[in-house]
């Protein structure tokens, strides 16, 4: 593990230092695929389910995770899990859009009509809009998957949770 880290930029030091532990972890160890398969599938705990979807089971908020391991590289989803906010997937950018009341919302777009916008935040509410009702709204790079998911796992769950993504190589609609 050379330079990994000095990619990095602003993690306070703290996290940093977990942050290379975790992924050193995914990528030396095996792990469980049954157990990671399981937390993930345990939504109370691991949220992801709440966003994602996998076989016929979660939300369409966030991507697809059947089948993502025949998309991506093991370093790939375990930079996504840890850095939600720099690994941001095409189409998955949020917006932000200020109301004629004053209130001011961001989230991810997943419905636009001719006028309607619906936005999911990063408490997986759902705001329905009326276009009529917003009197700015602007794209931005940012991800609401939750930063500090890891935090809620133990280093083996979190290398378990990888080895399942990285196996989970069924294709989509089966
Ligand atoms: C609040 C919603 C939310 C939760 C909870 C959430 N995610 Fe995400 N996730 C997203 C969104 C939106 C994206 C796409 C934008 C991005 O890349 O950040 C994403 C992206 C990803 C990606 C990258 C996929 C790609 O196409 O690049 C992986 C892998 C992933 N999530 C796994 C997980 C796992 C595993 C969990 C549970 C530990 C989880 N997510 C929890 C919303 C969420």
């Amino acid at each position: 593990m050379s330079s990994r880290g000095s990619r990095k930029v602003g993690a306070p030091t703290g996290t940093m230092v977990e942050y290379e532990r975790l992924v050193e972890a995914a990528l030396a160890r095996t792990g469980n695929v049954e157990r990671g398969r399981k937390r993930l599938l345990t939504v109370e705990k691991s949220q992801c389910l709440k966003c994602h979807r996998l076989g016929d089971q979660g939300e369409k908020i966030g991507s697809e995770l059947t089948g993502i391991g025949s998309r991506f590289s093991r370093v790939h989803i375990i930079e996504s899990l840890l850095e939600p906010l720099r690994t941001i997937a095409a189409g998955f950018q949020s917006q932000t859009v200020a109301m004629n009341d004053g209130q001011v919302l961001s989230g991810l777009k997943i419905i636009e009509t001719a006028d309607t916008l619906v936005l999911a935040d990063n408490q997986k509410k759902k705001h329905s809009l009326l276009k009529a009702d917003i009197e700015e709204s602007q794209a931005h790079a940012g991800s609401i998957m939750p930063d500090g998911l890891e935090k809620t796992l133990t280093v083996d769950e979190f290398v378990d949770l990888i080895s399942f993504l990285t196996s989970e190589k069924q294709s989509a609609g089966r």
